[in-house]
């Protein structure tokens, strides 16, 4: 038994022996050369004549994926919004998203001056639960925009089924998801339009901000590159500037295509050894009682974006303990480790100021989304260092890490014990209680 590094003893994870190992992106020369390339040549715009890297990813991206069509955009939002008003989805629509993830889903809605509906999420994948989602539908309801939480595909196929009921769209938030596969397709081809971000944090990255959005519709891609370009019509020849309808600017670079084309070669190799070490690390922390590992049902696959680690204080000798405090009582024994586990999202989106419907309480959200709060409140979550896949030799520092905070669980608790207690209501001044 090891002596706990909060209390003196030497931590599981030594620091600054990892760096190198954790960094992501990873940058080779080939990337760096392929970002000279476009320096050197001068074109520097995705509306420069004669730009070619923009078109290769959207191909590649397209091949890659198994669908028709690619735009490159700006960003992940962007992705998101433009996917949102190809369908023309505008003022007086609603759009179901789920109550736990990134705030830029239910933003490309609220950019489209459409609404967002929250549903709460399936409780053992973390993604939209079809039933919930069902439960909101109004005769306002124009689109699902399910998230592949973490890298997890949302269940597709029920969602269609919800979705094809009132004839609705389904989108795909697949920021986080590059890769992964829902009964033998890839995330991207499994709704009507999918959006992925192309953040360095992102399992595809680029050099600074970036977005893709997959089609397989041949109108819905030129409604889409029209809204990339002020609302222009792709140029046969000559660019004539004539806005054929409302449209903004949400074009991506060619220095960041051609980064992400060079990272893209690697990404098949970079996600198979990262399941790999990832499914090594779960193993080991699946035998910890208490700690529910992610749930990866037989017809998916995970792109391992995010690893979100559950508490249980119940099967912890913790019950009547709030799973909060007894998340940051372990947030501190193993950050002193040196386990970089962190919380991600702090609140369920409906709580946000930006998007809490008039008259819903901190109290009706507690009830309309207990999964959602439950997950926020209990677990915590690896990000972004696992991503490297010479972590492979870091994960099993973490996973001793966490072994040490499970043969001092007495003290965790008598820590967790010492918390306030305090949910995701302190976020908000009037919702402390
Ligand atoms: C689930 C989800 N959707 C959308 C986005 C937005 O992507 P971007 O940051 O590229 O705009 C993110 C980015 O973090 C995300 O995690």
């Amino acid at each position: 038994m090891g002596k706990l590094a909060m209390l003196g003893g030497t931590p599981a994870v030594p620091s600054g022996t990892t760096s190198a190992a954790t960094l992501w992106p990873v940058v080779t020369p080939g990337d760096e050369q392929a970002v000279s390339r476009v320096l050197r040549g001068g074109r520097l715009t995705a509306t420069a004549a004669g730009e070619s890297e923009v078109p290769a990813l959207e191909r590649e991206w397209a091949e890659h994926v198994g669908v028709a069509h690619c735009v490159a955009v700006s960003s992940g939002t962007a992705a998101l919004r433009v996917a949102l008003g190809a369908l023309g989805i505008g003022p007086g629509d609603e759009v179901v998203v789920p109550a736990l993830t990134m705030n830029a889903t239910a933003h490309a809605v609220v950019q489209c001056n459409a609404t967002p509906v929250f549903a709460d999420i399936d409780p053992d994948t973390y993604t939209l639960d079809p039933k919930r989602a069902s439960e909101v539908l109004t005769e306002r309801t124009a689109a699902l925009l399910p998230v592949h939480l973490h890298g997890l595909p949302a269940d597709m196929d029920e969602l269609a089924s919800t979705a094809g009921a009132g004839g609705l769209a389904v989108v795909e938030d697949a920021a986080q998801a590059h890769g992964a596969t829902y009964r033998g397709r890839r995330t991207g081809a499994l709704g009507l339009l999918g959006g992925f971000s192309l953040h360095p944090s992102k399992n595809l990255p680029t050099c600074g901000e970036g977005g893709l959005i997959t089609t397989d519709s041949g109108p819905l891609h030129e409604a889409a590159l029209a809204l990339r370009n002020f609302g222009e019509r792709a140029p046969a020849g000559t660019r004539t500037y004539i806005a054929h309808r409302a449209g903004g600017n949400a074009r991506l670079g060619p220095v960041q295509a051609a980064f992400t084309r060079s990272q893209l070669t690697r990404l098949p190799a970079y996600s198979k050894d990262r399941d790999l070490a990832v499914t090594a690390l779960l193993g080991r922390l699946a035998a910890l009682p208490g700690l529910r590992v992610p749930q990866v049902p037989e017809d998916r696959s995970h792109a391992w974006h995010i690893i979100r680690l559950l508490l249980v204080p119940e099967e912890m000798d913790m019950a009547g303990i709030a799973p909060a405090s007894v998340r940051r009582a372990l947030h501190r024994v193993l950050r002193a480790e040196g386990v970089p586990v962190s919380q991600y999202q702090v609140a369920p989106l409906p709580a946000h100021p930006a998007f809490r419907p008039a008259g819903l309480s901190y109290e009706d959200i507690a009830d309309r989304f207990p999964s959602s709060c439950r997950v926020i409140d209990g677990s915590l979550c690896l990000q972004r260092r696992h991503l490297n896949p010479a972590a492979a030799d870091v994960l099993p520092l973490y996973a001793r890490g966490f072994e040490k905070a499970w043969e001092h669980l007495g003290l965790v608790r008598d820590i967790a014990r010492a918390q306030t207690g305090d949910d995701w209501r302190r976020h908000f001044p009037d919702g402390a209680r």
